[in-house]
């Protein structure tokens, strides 16, 4: 079911001192920023030639990554992105195999502008999962 790896996230306490350590230090290729309010985070994608690397700082009061960084202060990996053809398809699979999907279980649009859902950590060996539909 699950297909290519999109990106792994990591969680960081400014972003553009994150991007630029990525940059210089890496000599890595950083987007521009873009904040998604309705994800609480303001995130850079790091391309690199087999997949991508998110750099997410939380925005706004009740960002879902602020409890992440008040336990991990220096930034820390997040969560892992697989692409899937079929999200709705994917969700049902999921939830009729136990599986927990956060929130109400509806798709969000995620940073590419495509649909995506998050599974529950305590469900995948400690990971939290995103799955985007591609
Ligand atoms: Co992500």
């Amino acid at each position: 079911m699950i297909g290519r790896l999109n990106h792994v996230a990591i969680a960081v306490p400014d972003v553009a001192a994150a991007s630029a350590l990525y940059r210089d230090t890496l000599g890595a290729r950083v987007t521009a920023p873009v904040t998604l309010p309705e994800h609480g985070v303001s995130v850079v994608f790091i391309e690199l030639p087999n997949s991508k690397i998110e750099l997410m700082e939380p925005f706004g009061a009740t960002s879902p990554i602020a409890a992440f960084l008040a336990k991990n202060p220096g930034g820390g990996m997040h969560h892992i992105c697989y692409e899937v053809d079929d999200i709705l398809a994917a969700s049902t699979r999921l939830k009729a195999g136990g599986a927990r999907v956060l929130g109400d279980g509806t798709p969000k649009t995620g940073a590419h502008g495509k649909p995506v859902l998050f599974l529950h950590p305590k469900d995948f060996n400690g990971t939290l999962i995103e799955l985007e539909q591609v």
